[in-house]
């Protein structure tokens, strides 16, 4: 885009995806950039725009016409370097993505894939001994913090393909594995390392103990809570704390479990602790617990799609989080997370797999073409490097058949 693009007034309902913001937009509190000013917007960040109150905005007139929803895929912008696959009839099938002579992604790796489900059934064991016995094996918890993060430490792209892995009944295993593996890996790109990440991950794993002391009527009610179950709810975070405390657990990592409620501006609960308060992996699993919540799918509603989860938590900066930390994970998981599924421009449907620093425009690969066919010789794009394609559309955790 030049300087001299004629700039429009636009009302937020006559938004349309494909046009140019003019301008950065901040958060109300002028603390953290929202949009960056050249950003083409989505429906989903028009969407996100209309969700924070924004009435009007810039746009800048695109220096390219309508014709470049119809064209094909220049070559120039196809990056093909050897990509050895074609997409898996199985889940289990191990598939490499090779983007500029690096394996970036291995979807439905088998060995992650195996990670997660031993983790989860660890979860499971853990915690169904917390209900029979009121003891903790931290032990177990241990071995599985550091699987994680060794598997992390492999791949964090495979590890946050995580839509998968989600299953309405075993919500509460799944989503303790879930906060641990976000909270390790926002941890590790804060820069924490070692037996301390580990740590962090552990009481990612357990920040949920206390929900197994809180009566299951309670905890699996469809419907909304009434004032006094609500409050036996609310228990859980101090509930947890004391049995991991109980059981021998360092106070640094139990606090994890009774501040990950805490807000950053002092609304939360139990104790009310602003951000200046509260240890940064307190701090960490609270976003990390939040997004996971959001984007799953509960008995009592649908599951909200990553990129709205993003929105809202994004919204919430300064508020209920900490915004360096919110940067990070926007950052790390992306608007579109790896895995999920997004329209081009010119109709063409493809798979994130990799984020960049502009966190609207990842790495993606194409899959279909604008009639819906699949490719055979699937291509690798940047969209940071490709001027005239952008997302319109995302279509969250579907998977291509
Ligand atoms: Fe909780």
């Amino acid at each position: 885009m030049d300087n001299t693009a004629k700039l429009k007034k636009i009302r937020i309902d006559d938004l349309e995806p494909g046009m140019v913001i003019a301008h950065d937009i901040y958060s109300s509190d002028r603390r953290f950039l929202l949009i960056k000013k050249g950003t083409i917007l989505s429906k989903d960040i028009i969407y996100g725009l209309k969700r924070r109150g924004v009435k009007e905005i810039i746009v800048q007139e695109r220096e390219f016409g309508d014709q470049a929803l119809k064209l094909p895929l220049p070559d120039d912008m196809v990056k093909k370097e050897g990509i050895p696959f074609s997409y898996p009839a199985s889940l289990e099938k191990r598939i490499f993505f090779n983007y500029k002579g690096k394996v970036i992604l291995k979807i439905d790796d088998p060995e992650i894939h195996n990670t997660k489900v031993k983790a989860i059934k660890t979860v499971h064991s853990i915690l169904s001994n917390v209900v029979k016995e009121k003891v903790v094996d931290v032990e177990s918890a241990k071995d599985t913090a550091s699987s994680l993060i060794n598997a992390i430490m492999k791949n964090k792209n495979a590890f946050l393909n995580i839509a998968g892995m989600r299953m309405v009944d075993e919500y509460t295993f799944v989503h303790s594995v879930n906060v641990a593996a976000y909270t390790a890996i926002i941890a590790r790109e804060y820069g924490i390392e070692g037996e301390e990440l580990e740590l962090i991950c552990l009481g990612g794993l357990l920040h949920d103990v206390g929900k197994m002391l809180v009566d299951p009527s309670i905890l699996n009610k469809p419907g909304r809570l009434t004032d006094r179950e609500f409050e036996e709810m609310k228990s859980h975070p101090v509930r947890g704390y004391n049995i991991l405390r109980e059981n021998g657990v360092e106070d640094n990592i139990a606090v994890i479990a009774r501040l990950h409620h805490e807000r950053c501006d002092g609304s939360g609960y139990p104790d009310g602790k602003t951000c200046e308060e509260l240890p940064l992996s307190a701090q960490i699993a609270a976003i990390a617990d939040v997004y996971d919540a959001l984007t799953s799918e509960r008995v009592y509603k649908k599951a909200i799609s990553s990129n709205n989860a993003m929105m809202i938590i994004i919204s919430e900066s300064g508020k209920h989080f900490n915004p360096e930390l919110v940067t990070l994970f926007q950052k790390t998981v992306g608007i579109y997370p790896i895995g999920s599924f997004v329209k081009l421009n010119n109709g063409y449907i493809a798979r994130v797999i990799d984020q960049n620093e502009g966190i609207v425009r990842p790495v993606i690969q194409v899959m279909f073409d604008d009639t819906g066919k699949k490719l055979g010789d699937q291509m690798v794009i940047n969209l940071m490097d490709s001027k005239d394609l952008y997302i319109v559309e995302s279509f969250q955790d579907q998977k291509a058949a």
